[in-house]
């Protein structure tokens, strides 16, 4: 029997291979169904009359093949309210968390760098902006758009980078994009257009955004960063000879978390204006600076020389994809060409939200909100670890200015890297390893990266304390 059946009510289509037999058949084509996720974890299935009736089955038939797989854990029966799709059914293979690389384990204690507090997501008031953002849009919000993205948002955001982070935007320059890899995607593609490109790229950073700018293109060379940020004094000697653009985290570095230093951003900016060069400045969490006023971003002070990109995956959550780009006037129409051909544009109905969010300034108090709870946790932090900075343990903490992580360094003659993650793993804290952040393997200096944004509020003492006595047990 071959040939596809919709399943009614669900809106499935299920293969029945016609050299199985007919129960067999079934149940191959729902373990299938399951495992592939076309059948999501709590879905329901027909009732075993209807389905028997539309794939011309017997009803004993389709109840044995649901039964077979209800032992199997892929489906499970209620009282009362038919058969289900298992929540623990056997999709992993194909869950998103597993096959992105991300962690396969959801650590009790995830103190792993790189994510907010999704709980913190100002929920109430983005379903607002959201409302009040539609109700105004005109028909052109649900049509194809300026690939740049809505005036509305280039507007609000030139306005709001301006403000809080000197940048100087205005609404033409500025490219909507999917977050920062979108944004880091389409500068290497446009650098790389014209001849082979390469891009310094601090060393250690981000290991996936290295790949992102060489799947696009351009090759990358190190740059060596050390206590005052990325060695841009380095970029006019003999090693740099060829490098088309330098990639960097002036404000916050990532990993290390420091600040580069007044001259070394003149370095930079000497450097690319004198060579014709381009900065791209990752800007991922310059909103969150807690002793001081934050520093303003570079492009301020060389627009033409500084592509400036920022994100609201600090901010408001990496689920919405929603990040800009502002261009140099030269790279404008290449970009948009890039974007146009990527994905047309990124989508509407965000942006829109967004722009209401920015302009009424609720991103202004949920910015300001966040930063408080992050400082609170941060010192939190610093004050569980302060006894352990001090010999014999050894350990030193750096970056606490800023952004949503601390390195903690491990002293040369002590634990390592692999001892501190083992015993972390051991009380079911994950934390970021250094190692895992440099362009080649070598001799390098030994550290772990602690994020204080990911746990919900009552849970982040836990996973401080569950910490402390990871350290206390390597320190011994
Ligand atoms: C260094 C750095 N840059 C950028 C980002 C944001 O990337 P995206 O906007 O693609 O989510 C992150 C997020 O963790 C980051 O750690």
């Amino acid at each position: 029997m071959s040939g596809s059946w919709p399943i009614p009510g669900v809106d499935l289509h299920l293969e029945l291979d016609p050299a199985t037999g007919r129960r067999a058949g079934l149940e191959k084509a729902l373990r299938e169904a399951v495992r592939t996720r076309r059948l999501a974890p709590g879905a329901r299935l027909p009732a075993t009359r209807r389905l028997a009736a539309e794939l011309g089955l017997s009803r004993g038939t389709v109840k044995a093949a649901y039964d077979q797989l209800v032992a199997e854990g892929y489906l499970a029966a209620r009282q009362g309210s038919g058969t289900v799709v298992a929540r623990l059914a056997h999709g992993s293979a194909d869950d998103p968390d597993r096959s992105s690389g991300e962690a396969a384990l959801r650590p009790r204690h995830d103190l792993r760098p790189g994510r907010p507090d999704a709980s913190a997501f100002p929920t109430a008031a983005w379903l607002r902006s959201a409302r009040r953002a539609l109700g105004a849009a005109a028909g052109d919000a649900f049509a194809y758009g300026d690939p740049r993205g809505r005036i509305e948002l280039r507007t609000a955001l030139a306005e709001y980078l301006g403000r809080t982070r000197g940048v100087l935007a205005s609404p033409d320059l500025i490219v909507i994009t999917g977050g920062y890899v979108q944004a880091l995607a389409l500068l290497s593609r446009v650098l790389g257009e014209a001849a082979p490109a390469v891009i310094a790229a601090e060393d250690p950073g981000v290991t996936f955004h290295r790949e992102v700018i060489r799947r696009n293109g351009p090759a990358v060379v190190p740059i060596p960063v050390d206590e005052q940020g990325a060695r841009t004094d380095l970029l006019e000697g003999p090693g740099f000879p060829s490098v088309d653009a330098v990639e960097l985290t002036p404000a916050h570095q990532y990993p290390t978390g420091g600040t580069l230093a007044p001259g070394r951003r003149r370095a930079l900016v000497d450097w690319a204006r004198s060579n014709d060069r381009l900065v791209i400045e990752n800007d991922y969490d310059g909103e969150f600076r807690y002793d001081r006023q934050p520093i303003g971003a570079i492009q301020g002070t060389a627009p033409d020389r500084v592509a400036y990109v920022g994100t609201v995956s600090k901010t408001l959550g990496p689920a919405l994809r929603l990040g800009w780009i502002v261009t140099p006037r030269r790279l404008l129409e290449p970009l948009v060409e890039a974007k146009r051909h990527d994905d047309r544009q990124t989508e509407s109905i965000g942006q829109l939200t967004l722009a209401d969010f920015i302009t009424c300034h609720a991103y202004d108090r949920h910015v300001r909100a966040c930063r408080l709870r992050y400082r609170r946790r941060r010192d939190l932090l610093l004050d569980r670890l302060d006894s352990r900075s001090r010999p014999p343990a050894g350990f030193s903490v750096h970056g606490v200015a800023a952004g949503l992580h601390v390195l903690l360094s491990l002293p040369a003659c002590g634990p390592t890297e692999q001892d501190v993650l083992s015993a972390a793993a051991a009380r079911d804290v994950a934390v970021g390893r250094l190692g895992d952040r440099w362009h080649a393997p070598g001799d390098h200096p030994q550290g772990v990266i602690v994020g204080f944004g990911t746990p919900n509020q009552h849970a982040y003492p836990a996973a401080v304390e569950a910490l402390t006595r990871a350290l206390d047990a390597c320190s011994r």
